[in-house]
């Protein structure tokens, strides 16, 4: 049994799970082999993408979801994180979590007998970056490229860093000082790229960044929880958006990938996101056969 909380926990698996996104998408792969099986969604903050890929891919795989708001559940009213991962194991094949603190989600797989998936903490977003991996498989044809993520090195620049390095692509990170990933998983990747030969690094001037740039990506400059920081975060944050002149900065075939949702004319103008370099769509689409691909392993 195997839980996936965060990219380093399926880093040999990386390549096998991207090739099975691309036979479920083409269709190479029909079976339904999750049929009877069901899949327990809990969510402690909000979500589109997450939500409705996983329930759909469960359901084109054969199987059934439930969605599990916190606030309804037993959970919200004292009941133990270890209590619930023992009973909803005995209901569940599969557990996905969004959850506030990453600790919780280690909490409830170290009682659960059944695979723990995080659908995005504090921490990283694994399920995301096997989308985006996918996404920039299918426009570069390779990962021999560098990505600069540009903003805040938050979950979603986290897992990329990891995800870099275990595929040999380069990431920089671009962001204001005090707003660095966190620091072990920095650590961790540096680590990790010495194996496949990517470069791993923190800029905190954009325009150097962005020279030379295959790929540019960003996320929300407030994340979930961030939101008393919100003024704060504008302010800081706002030499560090991607719009045309700064797309105009890297390849001339670079491509541009959020995670979304998006804050127009905060991370990222709508001039980009509509333009002929966004991959945006490309990669939300990708969250549906991403996540089919790691419930096909998992479960
Ligand atoms: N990218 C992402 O996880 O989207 P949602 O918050 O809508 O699930
Ligand atoms: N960093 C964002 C990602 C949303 C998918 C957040 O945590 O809110």
């Amino acid at each position: 049994m195997q839980h996936l909380l965060s990219m380093s926990d399926v880093k040999d698996q990386v390549f096998e799970i991207i090739e099975l996104a691309e036979d479920l998408k083409s269709g190479k792969i029909t079976d339904k082999p999750l049929e009877a099986k069901s899949l327990g969604m809990i969510f402690e903050k909000s979500s589109t993408r997450t939500r409705v890929s996983f329930e759909v891919g469960m359901y084109q795989l054969g199987g059934q979801a439930l969605y599990l708001s916190s606030d309804d559940m037993q959970l919200g009213r004292g009941e133990t994180i270890a209590d619930t991962a023992r009973v909803l194991s005995r209901y569940l094949d599969g557990i996905m979590i969004r959850a506030k603190k990453h600790s919780n989600v280690e909490e409830l797989a170290k009682y659960s007998t059944i695979p723990v998936i995080s659908g995005l903490t504090d921490m990283e977003h694994p399920c995301q970056i096997f989308a985006d991996l996918l996404t920039i498989k299918e426009y570069k044809g390779d990962f021999n490229r560098k990505l600069v993520f540009i903003g805040d090195g938050n979950n979603v620049c986290n897992s990329l860093l990891l995800a870099g390095a275990y595929t040999g692509m380069d990431v920089t990170v671009a962001c204001p000082e005090g707003y660095e990933p966190d620091k072990d998983i920095y650590e961790l990747a540096k680590k990790e790229a010495k194996k496949t030969g990517s470069i791993i690094k923190i800029e905190h001037d954009v325009y150097t960044a962005v020279k030379d740039a295959d790929i540019l990506y960003t996320d929300v400059w407030v994340s979930m929880g961030d939101e008393e920081e919100k003024e704060e975060r504008e302010r800081i944050f706002k030499d560090y958006q991607i719009n045309m002149n700064l797309v105009n900065k890297a390849k001339e075939d670079v491509i541009v990938m959020h995670c979304l949702p998006a804050i127009r004319d905060q991370e990222i103008t709508d001039e980009v996101m509509l333009s002929s370099h966004s991959a945006i769509w490309d990669q939300a689409e990708n969250r549906l056969h991403a996540q089919k691909a790691i419930m096909y392993k998992l479960l």
